[in-house]
């Protein structure tokens, strides 16, 4: 009981350390307690913790064995030798844990984790694009169901998208599904995009493009303007603005930086601007501020995932007490998602 205690009382003082001017008091005495009982049973299952950087400051800082972007806990999911890994991110996060390593439980702790993305594309949306273009490669964001990573030649997150699209060396590309993000590619690669109608496969007798995308994006990074830009500016003239791909070319064109979450935290490390706006889920903006007391960090967060934030302790600790929400993806499927998953990682 006594060592409970110390635990506890010490997992609270390396909280506080880092998050007392992010969370308060009363929330981090709490969020302690469930961390030492979380890693407890995390050591008894001989768990694995993956956490994306847009978790909540509390435990983003206190449970996870890993953190990073899409890219980095890929590789972490791929490589783990633990019996479970505990993705606290969305299911596609998931599904891509249980692609790399199929032998491993995954368990996402919320089952309302889903990604307007993934849902903007199903693989009969892909099998027919493949008809329409036969032959043509299909690159795929990481942000899809595995049956659509499954029909695809190679899978991309934000952080390797550009160069994923330069390794494959052909006149026509298919980039799907996130509108913005192949924008954003085309114009970094001077490539020429178009799209079909929207919510369809219909590009009609269309067949001059260097790549060919689809209508699909974020509900969090569509809500960011050009407008919201010039208000920040305006207010606060030396700001540095990161962007993440998945907001609209306009808004990525107007800001200073854009990349992965990763990427982006990067950056904020390595610079010295008075403040920084980071377009992207508010979370990783708290994240961002507690390994960089000395950086003011302004965000919007008007706008947040809802996804993500379906994510929390409470939830962690009853993933892994009861085994939930197992992921499971059909051997036949998994096969051929892990093909294209696993040629992304070895790109890079
Ligand atoms: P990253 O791969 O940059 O971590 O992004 C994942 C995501 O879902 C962003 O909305
Ligand atoms: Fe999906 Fe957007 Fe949420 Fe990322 S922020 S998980 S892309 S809905």
């Amino acid at each position: 009981m006594l060592s409970q205690i110390t635990d506890i009382d010490k997992m609270y003082a390396g909280m506080k350390e880092k998050l007392s001017h992010i969370v308060p008091d009363v929330e981090l005495r709490i969020k302690a307690e469930l961390a030492v009982e979380i890693n407890k049973l995390k050591k008894e299952r001989n768990a694995v913790i993956l956490g994306h950087n847009y978790m909540e400051a509390a435990l983003f800082n206190s449970i996870p064995d890993f953190v990073g972007d899409s890219l980095e806990l890929s590789r972490k999911a791929a490589q783990t030798d633990k019996d479970i890994i505990v993705f606290c991110g969305v299911k596609f996060m998931g599904e891509t844990a249980k692609i790399l390593n199929p032998s491993k439980k995954v368990l996402l702790p919320s089952n309302k984790a889903g990604c307007s993305l993934a849902e903007s594309i199903t693989a009969a949306d892909v099998r027919a694009l493949k008809q329409r273009f036969p032959g043509v490669p299909v690159v795929t964001y990481v942000n899809t169901y595995a049956d659509v990573k499954a029909e695809s030649d190679i899978c991309c997150t934000s952080g390797n998208a550009k160069k994923v699209v330069e390794s494959l060396n052909a006149d026509k590309i298919i980039f799907l599904p996130d509108e913005y993000l192949a924008g954003n590619i085309a114009r970094e690669t001077g490539k020429k995009i178009i799209f079909p109608k929207r919510g369809t496969w219909d590009v009609g007798r269309e067949t001059d493009f260097q790549m060919l995308g689809w209508s699909g994006r974020c509900e969090v990074h569509d809500q960011f303007t050009v407008k919201d830009i010039e208000t920040v500016r305006a207010q606060f003239p030396d700001v540095l603005i990161l962007a993440h791909p998945e907001c609209s070319p306009e808004v990525t064109a107007a800001s200073d930086y854009s990349s992965s979450t990763t990427a982006m935290i990067r950056y904020v490390q390595e610079t010295n601007a008075p403040q920084y706006l980071i377009l992207t889920e508010c979370s990783m903006g708290d994240n961002i501020a507690a390994a960089n007391p000395d950086k003011e960090m302004l965000r919007l967060c008007m706008v947040r995932c809802p996804h993500m934030n379906t994510i929390t302790m409470e939830d962690t600790l009853n993933a892994l007490k009861y085994d939930r929400y197992i992921i499971d993806v059909p051997e036949e499927i998994r096969v051929r998602a892990e093909r294209a998953v696993r040629r992304m990682i070895e790109i890079g």
